[in-house]
C-alpha cells in the first residue's frame, strides 16, 4: 500500500495542522511506502513573496521532521522538485469539466475570502490530483477539509482511465474522525485564515498565554457541562491520556470548577506533548546539510516513481515523451 500526502507551507505549522493531518502521516510512515510533500506550488497561489515563500518551505519541512516524520522510512520531498507532476497536471487538465473545478469548496472560500481568484487557484484541485496519481498512492491521509479534493482526483482518475483505458490507481483518502475538526482559540475550526491558531512550535510562554486566552463559553463555573461539546475539552483531548481525560469528563459532569483549570491542563499538557519534538527542532535546525541531503534524496526516489507514471499517462493519452 502507497500512502501520499502534501501540506501547504502558508505559514507555521498548528495543532489542527498536526493532529488533522501530520500525525497521521507519521503513524503512516511504517506502511510500505510513504511519500510526503511541501506543496510549495499550491502556495504560491496565495504567497507572492519569494523570501517567505522560501523560509516557510524550509520551516515546513524542519516542523515534519521534527514531529516526527522520518525520511528512512518516508520519501520527504519539496514539490517543486518533481516537475514531472505539473506536466502531469496538465494532461489531466484538458479532460478535466470546468463544473468539476467550480463545485469545490476550497476555491469559493478562498475567493469569498478576498483572495484573488487566479487560474491557479481555481486549477489548484487538478496540481493536486497530479500529486497524488503520479505516485500511483492508494492512500491520502488528510484533514477533513481535502476529502473533497481526493474525491475530485478520483474523479479525474477514473475519466481519465475510461476514456484511455486503465492508467490510475484511484486513491482513497483517510480521516481521523476524532481530530477532523480541532477548535482554535475562538472555539471555530483552527485555521490560519481565521487568525485562531496556536502553533506548535510558538515559544512556550505567549503559547500559553495564548491558551489562558482561549473564549469559554458563558454558562456559569457552577453548572455541570457535558464536556464533549466544549471546545477547551476537545483541545485538551488531543493530548491527554485516556485515564486523565476521564478524570477530566468528571470534573465537567459534576461541575463546579473553573475553565482555567482546563486551560492550565492543557497548557501543561501541550508542553509534555512536543517537549520532545522541540528540542529535536533545534538540533535540526543547526544541521543544513542534512536537511538539504535529505530533501535531495526524496526527490530522486520521488522522481523515479514520478517518470515512470507519466510516461505511462503520455503513452495512453497519445502525447510523446
Ligand atoms: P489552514 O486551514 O490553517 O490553512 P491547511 O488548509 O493548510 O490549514 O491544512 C493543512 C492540513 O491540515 C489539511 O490536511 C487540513 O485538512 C488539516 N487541518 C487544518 N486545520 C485543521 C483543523 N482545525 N482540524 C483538523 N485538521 C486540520
Ligand atoms: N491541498 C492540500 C492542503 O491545502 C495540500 C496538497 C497539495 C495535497 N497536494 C496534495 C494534499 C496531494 C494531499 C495530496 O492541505
Amino acid at each position: 500500500m502507497r500512502v501520499l500526502s502534501g501540506i501547504q507551507p502558508t505559514g507555521r505549522f498548528h495543532w489542527g495542522n498536526y493532529f488533522g493531518a501530520i500525525r497521521q502521516y507519521i503513524e503512516l510512515q511504517n506502511e510500505d511506502e510513504a511519500y510526503y510533500f511541501i506543496a510549495n506550488l499550491h502556495a504560491l497561489t496565495t504567497i507572492r513573496e519569494p523570501k517567505e515563500l522560501q523560509q516557510n518551505t524550509l520551516d515546513a519541512v524542519l516542523d515534519l521532521l521534527a514531529l516526527g516524520l522520518d525520511p528512512d522510512r518516508a520519501t520527504l520531498f519539496i514539490q517543486s522538485d518533481i516537475p514531472e507532476a505539473s506536466e502531469l497536471c496538465w494532461l489531466l487538465m484538458s479532460g478535466t469539466p470546468m463544473g468539476l473545478l467550480e463545485r469545490c469548496v476550497s476555491y469559493k472560500d478562498k475567493v469569498a475570502k478576498g483572495l484573488a481568484a487566479n487560474a491557479g487557484l481555481f486549477t489548484y484541485p487538478v496540481l493536486q490530483a497530479a500529486d497524488i496519481l503520479i505516485y500511483d498512492a492508494d492512500i491520502v491521509p488528510v484533514g477533513q477539509d481535502q476529502v473533497q479534493h481526493v474525491e475530485v482526483c478520483r474523479d479525474i482518475a477514473q475519466s481519465f482511465n475510461h476514456h484511455f483505458g486503465e492508467t490510475f490507481i484511484l486513491p482513497k483518502p483517510r480521516v481521523l474522525e476524532a481530530t477532523a475538526k480541532v477548535p482554535g482559540t475562538d472555539g471555530e475550526k483552527m485555521s490560519k485564515s481565521y487568525d485562531n491558531t496556536i502553533e506548535i512550535f510558538e515559544p512556550l510562554k505567549p503559547q500559553r498565554k495564548k491558551i489562558m486566552r482561549v473564549t469559554t463559553d458563558s454558562r456559569p463555573m457552577e453548572d455541570p457541562k457535558e464536556p464533549e461539546s466544549d471546545h477547551l475539552y476537545q483541545l485538551y483531548a488531543c493530548f491527554a491520556n485516556q485515564a486523565d481525560l476521564e478524570a477530566m469528563a468528571n470534573k465537567y459532569r459534576a461541575g463546579g470548577f473553573g475553565y482555567g483549570e482546563v486551560k492550565k491542563a492543557i497548557a501543561d499538557a501541550s508542553e509534555d506533548y512536543f517537549a520532545e519534538a522541540r528540542a529535536r527542532r533545534e538540533e535540526l535546525e543547526a544541521q543544513p546539510d542534512r536537511i538539504r541531503e535529505i530533501l535531495g534524496d526524496g526527490a530522486n526516489c520521488a522522481r523515479k516513481k514520478a517518470a515512470e507514471v507519466l510516461r505511462r499517462a503520455q503513452d495512453a493519452c497519445g502525447v510523446k515523451g
